[in-house]
């Protein structure tokens, strides 16, 4: 099963269960949101999860692309992505967990196929502000399916503040054999779904209240699950990648681990200026701006010669196209070139800074502080630079 046949079967079968399907909205939350980057599905959705009615009811299914920085650091493993993309379906105060659960468990195993016995849960163990959640424990044991008890990894919020819950994870097995250990204590276990029992809301002395109605609201990794349901070990050789695997490797050659980091950034720095982010210096021009120069880090030093104007117009086209953006293929481009020449005049810049005799030893906080700020030389550049 292709990924967009994972989209539309599992579309469907919300739909088919009364649920409306709205459209993703860009990786921009509105205006006056505090995050930089819509980091799932629910965040467009915050209004109607407080208690707004939503013009289509309230049962909704949608895909929703996402962006989390927090996961930087691990890009390159089996199943992070920066822009990802999120299969969501929400109750707004009409049914409760256990038959989202159980919805969730009839789609995996019936409509999609997946063997009963690969499936494990997690369940909120409860603590002195929340209970223990008795009712998906339930629903699992009635399913047969295995339940670990966790605290802090089975409660769901967007924040520091707002709406939040205890919440039910759907994990699968990614080993070799017959599952084993649990999900927090073997990471063969793969999170694909996660189910968020929405009806808290923490306020800024901590404390909780109930929202105005007991939402469910779920998440799916898409490109995780496609790639687990073709057989695949790990994100980056699901089919979504497979332009990207046939045309980069002639061009660059990488490691495994360089070559899913250039996949990955690239991919995201295309949806991101899709989306309409420029290159900056703060908010969202920075992440677009690290995540262009982490690629060009990992090609230079590689390579030298290698370099943007190689990254095939295909890959650009494919990205738009499935993310439904309208930018030209050639402004996509040009932007990345221009931020190209900017990076290389800054390394050019660095080195020389760098080879004067007062930055020779080991750097101070002192010195990173004044080469950031006087030179404009980011830390991982100082550090790549040394390293070279
Ligand atoms: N909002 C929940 C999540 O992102 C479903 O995991």
């Amino acid at each position: 099963m292709n990924t967009e046949q994972l989209v539309s079967t599992f579309v469907e079968y919300f739909e088919e269960r009364g649920h409306q399907r709205i459209v993703g909205s860009t990786l921009l939350p509105p205006p006056g949101d505090t995050v930089l980057f819509t980091t799932s599905g629910m965040h467009p959705l915050t209004p109607y999860l407080e208690g707004r009615p939503h013009p289509l009811g309230r049962r909704l299914v949608n895909v929703q692309r996402c962006l989390r920085t927090t996961d930087l650091e691990e890009i390159g493993d089996a199943t992070h992505l920066t822009v990802f993309e999120m299969l969501g379906t929400w109750s707004l105060g009409d049914y409760e967990g256990p038959l989202s659960l159980d919805r969730g468990y009839g789609l995996l195993t019936e409509g999609l196929g997946v063997d009963r016995s690969l499936l494990h849960a997690t369940v909120y163990a409860g603590d002195s502000q929340c209970e223990r959640d008795t009712a998906s424990l339930q629903l699992w044991q009635e399913r047969g399916v295995p339940v670990e008890f966790t605290v802090e990894d089975n409660w769901w919020s967007n924040g520091a503040v707002g709406p939040c819950g205890p919440d039910s994870e759907i994990f699968l097995w990614n080993g070799e054999g017959p599952p084993r250990s649990t999900p927090t204590r073997d990471e063969r276990w793969v999170e694909v779904w996660n189910h968020v029992m929405m009806r808290h809301r923490r306020l800024d002395d901590g404390s909780l209240v109930p929202l105005p109605q007991r939402n469910i609201d779920t998440g799916l990794g898409l490109e995780r699950l496609a790639a687990l349901l073709q057989g695949k070990s790990s994100v980056f050789e699901g089919d979504l990648f497979d332009p990207w695997r046939r045309l980069l490797p002639p061009l660059w050659h990488l490691d495994e681990p360089s070559l899913r980091l250039v996949c990955d950034h690239l991919r995201s720095a295309v949806v991101v200026l899709g989306d309409g982010v420029r290159p900056a210096n703060t908010g969202r021009g920075y992440v677009l701006r690290r995540l262009v120069r982490r690629v060009l880090t990992v090609l230079w030093r590689e390579n030298p010669s290698y370099g943007l104007d190689d990254f095939p117009d295909d890959l650009v086209g494919h990205t738009l196209a499935h993310f439904r953006q309208d930018m030209p293929p050639a402004d996509v481009r040009r932007l990345l070139l221009d931020e190209q020449r900017r990076f290389r005049l800054l390394m050019e810049r660095g080195r020389q800074v760098l080879d004067r005799p007062r930055f020779r030893g080991p750097l101070s906080e002192e010195d990173f502080h004044y080469l950031h700020d006087t030179h404009g030389l980011p830390r991982d550049l100082i550090t790549s630079l040394r390293r070279g």
